[in-house]
């Protein structure tokens, strides 16, 4: 049996800790907690991103839900993808009972008990802050990788983006955007063909076709006004403690291609905004998506490379990542080379593929003198976790069994009439539910045509009573020449288009 104090001084070398930190909990020696070896994790480490793997039932959430009620208590902001649902009762205290007394007993620190400051938001028409985009803050390339259109079709939406902000026409939702690609080939065929070149049809309808299929995962939901601005996302209580953001996408599950294009334009947009952070100490929001491979499963390899370019720059907004997902195999390499915290709670080893994924999983963690890895992997007990952090000095700590603290909260979910108080306190609803239709393409461009066609029958009409005149007055000379240019100049409201395009195209570089 290793020696115990040799283990806490190797644990306590490794997670010393000069600034801020979180304690997660205690360092286990086989199965028993040992006290004073602290697994405490620097606050200005925690925009270096992080997993949070494990079978199910092993406690992903409950760390997650430790990870972000500390944050909070630190004055830090925190994003949760709630897509089980389950993480409303932070906004609540927890409840000691027997278990969690027995828990804290072994790591060496009480209980605490404590609720945080919430906001609920939402994707869809679940209560809530509606968190919506218009089409035009999204951008081309990011619609283009979402869509996942070929190099000729990504083309041909960056001209109809470049035509809109010329004429100051707003992509505001999905209408706006599917009335402009028809107008390409159709009445707008010739103005098109002149300013941009030609367009053509069938690639129209290759893209109009995709456009559909996302709108039938729900993505009309998502794309219009008002839209979401990611500085509510930093918003910091009377106490001084961060707001713990919980988007609840309970309803999402079925749909990943909506999930992913919502994870993407958020990024985009808070690698867009956000200042570049120094050195700070600390992270400016952190988030954490639960159920990731929802994210991942299914997406093209131009959204995986978009993912990841955008998981690698966005830490120099100081936004840290976190995934917690079953399997550490459901995230790409290239994403999980990037991540500074990994939690693995246990692993089951049912299959022969699950034997090999454990196996794998236990090769990247680091060696350690006190624990054969793929051995405690399918050891460790609810609530416990090997894990490999950052040093404040961004050097990896050492592996460490850990028995997790309690979260503070309410590991269970609000009642309906919690969640009904909560949401009347909500500052941000009144903001972001109320419906705009303000002019877009879509009106823009009926109007356009509609006018166009009045005046084509107008002039029409005239023509033929010059013509009836004419055979009247038995005179022979010809009549009007010129087609109806469709094209009548809109004047249009001034609209903000924040395209970024440009941000965009740079992180692909
Ligand atoms: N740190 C902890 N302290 C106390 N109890 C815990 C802790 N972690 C997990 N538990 C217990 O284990 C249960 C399951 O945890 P959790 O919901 O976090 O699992 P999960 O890994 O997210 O599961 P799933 O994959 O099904 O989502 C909790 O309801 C709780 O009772
Ligand atoms: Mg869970």
């Amino acid at each position: 049996m290793a020696n115990k104090q040799d283990f806490k001084d190797y644990i306590n070398t490794g997670y010393t800790t000069k600034g801020d930190f979180i304690n997660l909990g205690a360092a286990m020696l086989g199965d028993e907690t040992v006290k004073d070896a602290y697994v405490k994790i620097p606050l200005k480490t925690m925009n270096r991103h992080g997993l949070i793997a494990g079978a199910t039932g092993t406690g992903k959430t409950k760390t997650l839900q430790i990870l972000a009620e500390n944050l909070s208590e630190k004055g830090v902001p925190v994003l949760l993808m709630d897509v089980k649902g389950d993480l409303s009762g932070i906004a609540e205290p927890g409840e000691n009972n027997a278990k969690i007394e027995e828990r804290h007993a072994a790591i060496g620190f009480p209980y605490v008990a404590k609720k945080f400051p919430a906001e609920i938001l939402s994707l869809s028409n679940q209560e809530g802050v509606r968190l919506r985009a218009t089409v035009s803050e999204f951008g081309p390339v990011l619609l283009s990788r979402i869509l996942d259109l070929s190099d000729v079709q990504s083309g041909i939406v960056s001209v109809i983006f470049k035509y809109c902000d010329d004429h100051k026409m707003p992509l505001l939702d999905l209408n706006d955007f599917k009335k402009i690609l028809q107008y390409t080939t159709d009445e707008g065929k010739e103005e098109f063909t002149n300013e941009y070149g030609r367009i053509s049809t069938a690639s129209t309808g290759v893209i109009l076709r995709k456009v559909i299929t996302l709108e039938q995962q729900g993505a009309d939901l998502f794309f219009g006004e008002k839209s979401f601005d990611p500085q509510d996302l930093l918003r910091i209580d009377e106490n001084g403690m961060g707001y713990i953001n919980i988007i609840r996408l309970t309803d999402i599950q079925d749909r990943p291609k909506l999930f992913s294009t919502f994870m993407l334009s958020l990024l985009a947009e808070i690698y867009a905004t956000f200042p570049e952070q120094g050195d700070s100490g600390r992270p400016e929001l952190v988030i954490f998506v639960d159920e990731a491979h929802l994210i991942f499963n299914q997406a093209s390899k131009a959204l995986l490379n978009q993912i990841e370019s955008i998981v690698k720059l966005i830490r120099s907004k100081g936004v840290g990542l976190y995934f917690v997902t079953q399997n550490p195999t459901d995230v790409p390499d290239a994403v999980l080379s990037q991540l500074g915290l990994k939690v693995q709670h246990a692993l089951r080893a049912f299959t022969a593929k699950d034997r090999k994924a454990i196996k794998l999983t236990a090769e990247n963690y680091p060696l350690s003198d006190y624990y054969k890895t793929d051995e405690v992997l399918t050891q460790l007990g609810i609530g416990e976790a090997l894990i490999s952090a950052l040093n404040e000095k961004g050097i990896p700590t050492p592996l460490a069994r850990t028995m997790l603290r309690a979260p503070m909260s309410r590991m269970d979910i609000l009642t309906d009439s919690e969640l009904s108080d909560l949401l009347k306190t909500s500052k941000l609803i009144p903001k972001y539910n109320q419906v705009i239709n303000r002019e877009s393409a879509y009106e823009m461009l009926t109007e356009k045509i509609e006018t166009a066609n009045t005046k084509e029958a107008k002039e029409k009409a005239q023509e033929e009573k010059e013509a009836a005149k004419k055979t009247a007055s038995q005179k022979t000379t010809s009549s009007r020449k010129s087609t109806v240019n469709p094209w009548i100049k809109t004047i249009s409201s001034p609209t903000v288009i924040r395209s970024i395009l440009g941000i965009l195209s740079k992180m692909m570089k």
